[in-house]
Formats: C-alpha cells, structure tokens, sequence
C-alpha cells in the first residue's frame, strides 16, 4: 500500500469487503488483489450457494477473515444447528435475522458458546435497502423505522450475540443504545464518487465510522470497479484522512 497509514489495513481495516460474486474465479481474483489490504471478505448467499467451501477455503487459504453472512432466520433448532455447522468451518464473523425473534438468537448464541473457536455472532436488523415507507406499508411494521432498529439491536445484544448488522443512518442511535461493547457493522456504505446501487440508507465510510461503526461492509463500488484495489486504497486514504483530521481537532 505504498507510504499509507497501515492503521486502517489488512486485520486493521475497517472495510469488509462484500464478495458478492458469481464464482470462485472472480472471488479468488479479488481476494488476490485485495488482500492484505483489508483482512476481512463477506462470503454471501449468491457465492455460497455457488461455490459452498471452496468460497471459504479461497479467503482462509490467502490469509484473510471470512465473515459467513447466510442471515439465517428460521426454528431456533434449525438456526442452532445450523451455526453449530458454521462454527466447524472455523468462520470469523456470522449473521442471524434478528426478527427471528429471541429465542431463536439465544439458540444461535447457544451454539456458538459451544464452539472451541466461536465467531462473532451479529443480528442483522433491518436491511438497509428497506426504508421508512417499505417497512410501514409493505412488512407492516407500526413503529418508526429507527425505534424498531434499536428494538432489534437490544433484543440480539440480551440474546447473547456480539454484535450487529445495521445502517449508517442508525449507528449513531444504536450506539448510545448498545454501549461500546457492540460490534457495529454497517453495510449501506458508499464513497461519495460511488454509484447508490439499490441501497437506500446510505453513509460514506467516513460517515458510518465517525457515527460509531467498528467495520463498512463494501461491495459493488470495489468489486464491480475497473480497477477494485486502487477504489479500495482511495476509500481507506479517505479514512485514514479523516481520522487525522479528528486526532488533529
Ligand atoms: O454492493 P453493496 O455495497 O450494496 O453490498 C452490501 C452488502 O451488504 C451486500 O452483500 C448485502 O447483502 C449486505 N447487507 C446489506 N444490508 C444489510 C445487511 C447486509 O446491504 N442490512
């Protein structure tokens, strides 16, 4: 990375970066390229419903942190099950549904406390592609967007996971809410330069994390990018950039 500030790279990073691509070859590519630039990649639905292991044994076999984001959202027997296999995988990072309710958070929790190495378990709250008026109108949900955000944050944090899923737009208010014991992730991230995509609650990197996010998961600015590791260097010289001016105040 040149003469940048190695505080905002590789196991330091704050960027996740999404790896939401079709096959091994694209993702084996990225992590190539990225890698140690940032240390975590999230392997999603599409990738691992592609290509299963192998996706996790390309980002563990280059050095990288896998953050398995299944979302799983079912019967907490299931759910449990489900991460107890996830824990033999040896994933750093995992995500649960929170409005999959408590019982089923505290089987997943159960679970991965079982685990010789357990991973990092978050809640995903509400996704960030959903808004104010999808929530109301479309999964009739009667309380303010960001009221029933922090409801599932606090209901994931009692159940016993680690962290959560949620976005910018919300970190700061979950933040107060959670404590500094939280992990917040916040996907829904874009540089200022970057296209929206379908999200719709978005911050930049540099937003989210003065907001009180730990990691911004990032994937189609970087991954659908011409040139995916001079995008990533640019958004971590914004960060490091920022984080100076802070310390500077
Ligand atoms: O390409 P983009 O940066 O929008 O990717 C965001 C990633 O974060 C996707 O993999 C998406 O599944 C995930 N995510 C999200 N909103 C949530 C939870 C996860 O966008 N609330």
């Amino acid at each position: 990375m040149g003469n940048q500030d190695m505080s905002v790279c590789g196991n330091r990073s704050p960027i996740i970066v999404a790896l939401d691509v079709p096959d091994l070859r694209t993702a084996q590519k990225l992590v190539d390229e990225l890698h140690p630039l940032v240390g975590f990649f999230k392997i999603g639905l599409e990738l691992f419903t592609a290509e299963g292991l192998n996706a996790i044994e390309t980002v563990k076999a280059a050095g990288g942190r896998v953050f398995l984001d299944l979302k799983y959202h079912d019967i907490p027997n299931t759910v449990k099950r489900a991460v107890m296999a996830a824990c033999s995988l040896g994933v750093d990072m995992l995500t649960i549904h929170a409005s999959g309710g408590a019982n089923m958070l505290m089987a997943a929790a159960e679970a991965a406390s079982l685990a010789p190495h357990p991973p990092i378990l978050l809640g995903v709250t509400v996704l960030t592609s959903i808004d104010a008026e999808a929530l109301y109108s479309e999964l009739k949900v009667r309380v303010k967007l960001e009221e029933h955000v922090v409801h599932l944050g606090k209901m994931a944090m009692k159940s016993g996971l680690q962290g959560i899923v949620a976005s910018p737009l919300e970190t700061d208010r979950l933040r107060h809410a959670l404590g500094n014991e939280a992990i917040i992730i916040c996907p829904g991230v874009r540089p200022a330069w970057a296209q929206r995509d379908d999200q719709k609650r978005v911050a930049t990197p540099e937003k989210a994390l003065s907001l009180g996010a730990d990691y911004v998961v990032i994937g189609r600015p970087i991954t659908k990018a011409h040139d995916p590791r001079g995008v990533t260097t640019k958004i971590l010289q914004g960060i490091s950039k920022y984080r100076k001016e802070v310390k500077d105040r």
